[in-house]
């Protein structure tokens, strides 16, 4: 029997979960809506809303789950990468809870976590698998060879994928975070209305500024000729880069799983949330003889249910983590 309780606190989602014998009893998620209008989250208000959020968000988790604190086997926590003021919400909570409970500590790694997320469903990909996992902070192609013995194939050299949908929601005057808004509008559009250039970056690497300042200029020199541009046009605009973020994404996996021969191919990270994407693996998938895995959407964006399936993982080889254990803002998968 084993009864775990995980912490997310990386970025600007404060989060608890209780996992019982690998299965997920409870995900408890509390979204800070304070950084709507800065076009991004602030990490010194992010860090503040984590305090306020932690303590309910765990008591709620254990209330969903019916499990009492004192029968906790173990914490598992988000030792990084994130934001450093978040992490340091999130990591001397577990490090306090499994002090006061004499139970061991599990240190994740947020972006491990984001791949693990498939083996919460019942069908589960087989290792070596390769999953894209795109989210505000990182765009990866990633071997997965087994549970903690990952490789990065392929990664941004400059913003990632949830970043380049953030930038151009803010170009269009919409509230952050835009990746959901931008998807909304998406669907009443049409995705070939405007062409936006697909970077030609050699390997599995990928790059989207280049694409932020085409879609920046785009826009500039259109409201210049009609102030109402983007009001008329919203639909086809963001179909028209989702579109162009998702082939720039899919062309690459396309590109790894031949390189590498391998047919079971996983989406994660917040972006994976995003239907066009969603849609165009399965697609993509049926061409070429995919096994394709798609978070359910509850999974996709920052959760502690992720955390607490990797902790599970851990828990079962004794995998634990000493209470000097400190926070990593950057840390590799
Ligand atoms: O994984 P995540 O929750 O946080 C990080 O670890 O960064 O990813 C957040 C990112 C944001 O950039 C957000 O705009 C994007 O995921 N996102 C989406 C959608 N839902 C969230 N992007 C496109 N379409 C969506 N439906
Ligand atoms: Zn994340």
């Amino acid at each position: 029997m084993s009864k775990i309780l995980a912490i997310e606190s990386s970025c600007d989602e404060t989060s608890a979960a209780v996992c019982v014998d690998g299965k997920i009893l409870s995900n408890v998620i509390a979204n800070q809506t304070i950084h709507e209008n800065y076009g991004g989250v602030v990490p010194e208000l992010a860090s503040r809303v984590h305090q306020q959020n932690i303590v309910p968000a765990v008591q709620q988790a254990l209330a969903k789950a019916k499990v009492n604190k004192n029968d906790i086997d173990a914490v598992a926590f988000t030792r990084g990468p994130g934001l450093l003021g978040s992490l340091l919400v999130g990591v001397p909570f577990a490090k306090a809870f499994a002090l006061a409970q004499n139970i061991p500590l599990i240190d994740i790694n947020h972006m491990q976590a984001h791949v693990l997320a498939h083996f919460i469903a019942e069908e589960q990909p087989a290792f070596p698998f390769l999953c894209l996992t795109v989210s505000g902070g990182h765009t990866q192609v990633v071997l997965v060879k087994d549970y903690f013995d990952m490789e990065i194939v392929g990664q941004t050299l400059d913003d990632a994928a949830g970043e380049a949908m953030d930038k151009t929601s803010k170009i269009l005057g919409l509230p952050y975070p835009g990746g959901p808004l931008i998807d909304k509008y998406a669907r009443l559009g049409n995705p070939d209305a405007y062409k936006f250039p697909e970077p030609q970056i050699p390997g599995l690497d990928f790059s989207f500024s280049g694409l932020k300042t085409s879609i920046l200029y785009f826009i500039r020199d259109n409201v210049a000729a009609n102030p109402n541009f983007i009001r008329e046009n919203i639909n086809d605009i963001c179909a028209s880069v989702e579109k162009r973020i998702a082939t720039i994404l899919l062309n690459k996996l396309a590109k790894a799983a031949e390189i590498y021969g391998i047919k079971d191919i996983a989406l994660a990270g917040g972006v994976s949330a995003n239907t066009g994407l969603r849609q165009g693996l399965l697609s993509l998938g049926e061409k070429n003889g995919w096994r394709c895995f798609i978070p359910k959407l509850e999974y996709c964006t920052d959760n502690a249910a992720m955390i607490a399936i990797a902790g599970y993982h851990k828990f079962l080889n004794g995998d634990f983590v000493g209470q000097d254990v400190v926070p990593l803002a950057r840390m590799s998968v």
